[in-house]
């Protein structure tokens, strides 16, 4: 009992020390419904051009709303729900959206070893992250992928490892490690 206890204790502090110090995710999920049309209040997407947020860390998803706000990475929708916010606001729903379960589980009859290699070090073979600065791709879909990593190649999204990579790729190249990401099942358990 008192082992379970200890068990227990250490994987809520492991938590609480992935959030900001003051982060209230309770708080966050209040400000997620204005989010919710597009990325649901448990952060699995309900329109294709928006990615699934669920269980990104939270330091992911407050860099990418911090960027939005500034004008250092653009779009119609995001930048104008970004400027709006406070960044008491960004650190509660990068709180809310990063305490979520997620699952990916990949197609009938696929397995691992086919994942594109290239990407597989910092997004993993089921997409669920194993780099703790890099988001999940699991589920995501084909043409939200593909819009990122075009936007990687051109230089619209400034990110040092991924403008690299993204560079190196040919379309065809693009298109398959995308597809692979797209056709992987994503859920969020809540
Ligand atoms: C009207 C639809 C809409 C609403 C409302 C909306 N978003 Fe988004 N969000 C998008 C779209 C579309 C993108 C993809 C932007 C792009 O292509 O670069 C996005 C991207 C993001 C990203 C980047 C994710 C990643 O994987 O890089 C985050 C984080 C995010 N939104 C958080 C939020 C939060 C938090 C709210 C509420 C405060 C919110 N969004 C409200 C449509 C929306
Ligand atoms: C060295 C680690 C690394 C490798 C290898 C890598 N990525 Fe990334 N990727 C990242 C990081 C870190 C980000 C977050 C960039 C940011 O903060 O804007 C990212 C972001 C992305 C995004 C944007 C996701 C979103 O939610 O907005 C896509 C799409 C992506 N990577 C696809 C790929 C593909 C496809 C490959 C293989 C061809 C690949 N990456 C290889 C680290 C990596």
């Amino acid at each position: 009992m008192m082992r379970l206890i200890v068990l227990l204790g250490g994987v809520f502090f492991a938590q609480m020390a992935l959030c900001a110090p003051d982060a209230d995710p309770q708080n966050g999920r209040r400000l997620a419904r204005q989010c919710k049309t597009c990325h649901g209040i448990d952060g699995a997407s309900t329109i294709p051009i928006a990615p699934h947020i669920g269980g990104e860390s939270a330091t992911y998803i407050a860099r990418q709303l911090t960027r939005f706000r500034d004008g250092a990475r653009v779009h119609e929708m995001m930048s104008v729900v970004a400027s709006a916010l406070s960044d008491a606001d960004i650190r509660d729903l990068a709180a809310w959206y990063a305490s979520i379960p997620v699952s990916a589980s990949l197609p009938d009859a696929v397995a691992n070893s086919g994942a594109p290699q290239k990407c597989v070090a910092c997004h993993g073979a089921n997409g669920l992250a194993v780099h703790p600065d890099a988001p999940n791709l699991a589920g995501e879909s084909l043409v939200y992928i593909m819009t990122q990593l075009k936007a990687f190649r051109s230089g619209r999204r400034q990110h040092q490892a991924m403008n690299k990579i993204a560079a190196g790729l040919r379309d065809a190249e693009m298109r398959q490690a995308a597809q692979w990401f797209a056709a992987i099942t994503f859920r969020v358990s809540r």
